[in-house]
């Protein structure tokens, strides 16, 4: 206790013992007398988001969380509980939220910022917008009570926004539908395994499928440990064998035999990553970066970009989130190929904190999950006008029309 405190509490037991304030209403009475200004109120305690009541339609949705509700109500748990566990405590996970606010914009006044321009160019194609997609496996398990379309339906929504989208190797539709959906051909990730074969066949299929751009997902070599799914799928009354018996491979996976296959890749190293890049004409990304000797490997290694991200709190419960890393990460790479970045991603500022420490675009995972679980394609559609929307807010804001008029000086880290 301070001195300040403790004085503070001794004049009040004072003041309760006196005579004239005999009892403990006087005593609260003197509590206030010696701090006459209200206790302050966060405005969010008068309108919180309310967790028990889901949005009817998308167009109700104040922000991305009100989808998350929603979705709650429709995704059976089970699946639920998969898409929103982390690892072990979710230490990753939290710090993935929290450390945003270790970061603060500087908005700059009198720029005219009467047209906002949020086009991004990758690899010769232009996006309208920095947010984009990031690969999410089985995503039909995810809309389950809307029209089982998968992937098909972000892919949809991702067309009528013009947003960079990335299709799973764990993906429910396979490329051909995908792109089909999406009018163009998406971004491929790819999970190695730990066969050098399958992997080429892998990225054989993805070559023929079209695909110009593949991100190789690099930080699930190991095992992982989701309490949060296995207390989620206790809550679940349904069997899941009776679903999943029948269930055929992946797509990727249907003309490929896995048998003895450790779907992880443990053995992957540098050299693996080497060998893909030389057996491909597609541009080469690595997803999972998250510290600056790892982002200089990137670059001396001849990636043409590279992803920072946890995986959304899925990989390890290492306590250090994408954003917090991004900084040092920039620092290390330079500006020499693109870096994106996930993990956490949520609001217009998160996005803008991230395009001030100089990344190129920003992914969400979760939040368009929650919206192809509400309402299917027109849930993806209103999560990505909601984000697009804040940014463009934002951007006003803080005196940037244009994206590549973003420098550091937009932001400031305020602590460790
Ligand atoms: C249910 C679920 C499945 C995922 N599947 C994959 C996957 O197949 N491949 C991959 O590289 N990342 C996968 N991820 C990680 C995402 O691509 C992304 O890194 C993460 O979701 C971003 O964090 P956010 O959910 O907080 O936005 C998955 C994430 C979730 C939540």
């Amino acid at each position: 206790m301070d001195t300040r405190e403790a004085s503070r509490r001794k004049f009040i037991q004072f003041i309760a013992s006196s005579p004239l304030f005999a009892g403990s209403t006087a005593a609260l009475a003197a509590d206030e007398f010696i701090s006459p200004i209200p206790k302050p109120t966060d405005p969010l305690i008068w309108a919180p988001l309310d967790t028990t009541k889901a949005i009817k339609n998308p167009k109700e949705a104040i922000n991305v969380f009100d989808f998350e509700v929603a979705a709650r109500q429709n995704i059976p748990p089970s699946h639920f509980g998969y898409m929103a566990a982390g690892i072990d405590d979710e230490v990753t996970l939290r710090a993935n939220r929290a450390d945003f606010l270790k970061f603060q914009l500087r908005p700059r006044r009198l720029n005219d910022v009467s047209k906002i321009d949020t086009k991004v160019e990758l690899f010769g194609r232009t996006y309208s917008s920095p947010i984009f997609l990031c690969p999410i496996g089985g995503q039909r398990a995810m809309d389950i009570n809307v029209d089982f379309q998968g992937e098909v339906a972000p892919a949809a929504a991702a067309k009528v926004g013009n947003h960079l989208q990335i299709l799973s190797t764990h993906a429910s539709r396979s490329l051909k539908d995908v792109n089909a959906a999406r009018g163009q051909p998406v971004w491929f990730q790819l999970y190695a395994t730990s066969s050098f074969e399958i992997t080429k066949q892998l990225v054989k299929n993805a070559e023929a499928a079209g695909t110009e751009v593949m991100a190789i997902t690099v930080d699930r070599t190991g095992g992982r440990n989701q309490e949060t799914l296995a207390r989620i799928q206790k809550t679940d009354t349904r069997v899941c064998e009776d679903c999943h018996k029948d269930r055929g491979p992946r797509p990727s996976f249907a003309e490929i035999d896995t048998k003895g296959v450790n779907m992880l890749s443990p053995n992957l190293t540098w050299d693996t990553i080497r060998r893909i890049r030389d057996m491909t004409k597609m541009k080469i990304l690595l997803k999972g970066i998250i510290t600056p000797e790892d982002a200089k490997l990137c670059v001396q290694n001849g990636m043409d970009g590279f992803i920072v991200s946890n995986h959304g709190g899925r990989a390890e419960d290492s306590g250090r989130s994408s954003i917090d890393s991004l900084p040092e990460i920039m620092e290390a790479a330079g500006k020499k190929i693109p870096v994106l970045i996930d993990s956490g991603f949520r609001r217009g500022t998160d996005v803008l904190k991230a395009l001030a420490m100089g990344a190129t675009a920003c992914g969400i995972g979760r939040p368009y999950i929650w919206g192809l679980g509400s309402f299917g394609q027109k849930g993806v559609e209103r999560v990505l006008e909601i984000l697009r929307t804040e940014l463009e807010v934002d951007m006003q804001q803080c005196g940037v029309a244009d994206l590549k008029k973003i420098t550091p000086a937009l932001y400031r880290r305020i602590s460790a």
